[in-house]
């Protein structure tokens, strides 16, 4: 059995020759984990003893209230290394180990996926390296300390705009250099295949989750369900369970940044065309000559140029649905969240909540609407509150 290598025109593997034997490699050692049922024991058992899944459904009264819908959050934010990078790291680190890889190097924007791939190799005992733009690591330097801290060894990356697609590429040449003894641990559903489908998958527990938990307390579907997107793996994870539940609008939101009439957005998908980047035909900001644009978000984790080849294709057939939010919308979202509820989100996760205020509009209180939290925001604390403070916010 082979994967699907495209998601419609979108995806591929559009990488240096040297690379197409690791990446069969790794399509055959996924596939084969797949089916093992010791790897899924042990998967099963780290996502709910080491992990804390099942996540929460919450319901949010507070803000339901304020909205005038009824709010509910999938609480990404509560599982270990605060964010649902854990779901993805977990599975392919412990996919390395079955490899019998000894190196893991992996890229990182927020340091969410950086971090939970430091607490992988902590635990496995296999050597870390994590690439991280400059930019990045002055604006998420708390979670550089964390990843330190778990033994990872953090390789700054000063190339183009110094941030995720940087320390992709980063990460692409390492991999090139050294594919016989290293693993690539990607954090989102971009790259070349079969990286969409591999971290999809890892990452699909959480709407799954949702679905069950839904029916559960509500006896039927959300209306909405809304997720950021920076590679988009916290909205394939959550739209996944979904796609053919065509009654459910499922929303991306992606950083509009200054907004999407300036040049300082990330919304590829919102404002670019295909093109091929980092190993995958996707949406990309690109320039009249294909040069890749820089991105830009108040956000580490969105701030990426392109997104996963499934969710263009998805934009293309119209099942899912995408919109951005500002840099100060998300600022907006992320003090409303503490203020009403006590629960501090990821910058990224405020672009999900920024959009809810905005849909609720239209609303009435038997809305349901599913946001996914896609992590906590204590990496942002200080960032957030001097931005807030620029903004004139009380
Ligand atoms: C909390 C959080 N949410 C969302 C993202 C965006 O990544 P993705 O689109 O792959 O979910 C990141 C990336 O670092 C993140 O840290």
């Amino acid at each position: 059995m082979k994967l699907n290598t495209k998601f419609g025109k979108f995806g591929g593997t559009y990488v240096p020759e040297l690379l197409m034997p690791a990446l069969e490699e790794l399509e055959e050692a996924y596939i084969n984990s797949k089916n093992d049922k010791k790897f899924n024991t042990e998967l099963k058992s780290l996502l709910k003893d080491y992990a804390g899944r099942p996540t929460m459904l919450y319901h949010a009264r507070n803000l339901s209230k304020r909205l005038g819908c009824k709010i509910y959050l999938k609480r990404e934010d509560l599982l270990h290394g605060g964010a649902h990078k854990t779901n993805n790291g977990l599975g392919q680190g412990l996919l390395a180990k079955y490899m019998g890889k000894t190196r893991i190097i992996a890229e990182t924007g927020a340091g969410q996926h950086g971090f939970a791939v430091a607490m992988v190799g902590a635990f496995l005992g296999i050597k870390t390296i994590v690439y991280m733009g400059t930019k990045d690591i002055e604006r998420q330097k708390m979670n550089v300390h964390r990843m330190r801290l778990c033994g990872a060894e953090i390789v700054p990356v000063s190339l183009g705009s110094c941030t995720l697609k940087d320390a992709i590429s980063e990460c692409l040449r390492d991999w090139v250099t050294n594919v016989k003894d290293t693993y690539y641990l990607l954090g989102t559903v971009a790259g070349p295949h079969p990286y969409p489908s591999i971290v999809r998958d890892f990452q699909k527990i959480i709407g799954e989750e949702v679905k069950k938990d839904i029916m559960a307390q509500e006896g039927r579907l959300p209306d909405h369900i809304i997720a950021c997107v920076g590679g988009g793996s916290n909205a394939m994870g959550i739209f996944n369970a979904f796609i053919q539940d065509t009654n459910v609008n499922l929303i991306g939101v992606e950083p509009g940044g200054k907004g999407l009439d300036t040049e300082f957005h990330g919304a590829s998908v919102c404002r670019s065309r295909p093109g091929v980047f980092d190993g995958q035909l996707s949406y990309l900001m690109q320039d009249k000559n294909g040069q890749v644009k820089e991105s830009y978000s108040i956000s580490a984790g969105l701030d990426y140029p392109s997104v996963g080849p499934e969710l263009s294709y998805l934009n293309d057939s119209k099942r899912v649905k995408f919109t951005a939010a500002t840099d100060e919308e998300a600022l907006r979202a992320f003090k409303l969240l503490s203020e009403t509820e006590g629960i501090i989100p990821a910058l990224e996760s405020a672009h999900a909540v920024a959009h809810a205020v905005k849909l609720s509009k239209d609303l009435n209180k038997k809305d349901i609407v599913v946001i996914n939290l896609s992590g906590r925001g204590d990496k942002d604390v200080f960032n957030a509150t001097e931005a807030l403070e620029e903004l004139n916010f009380d």
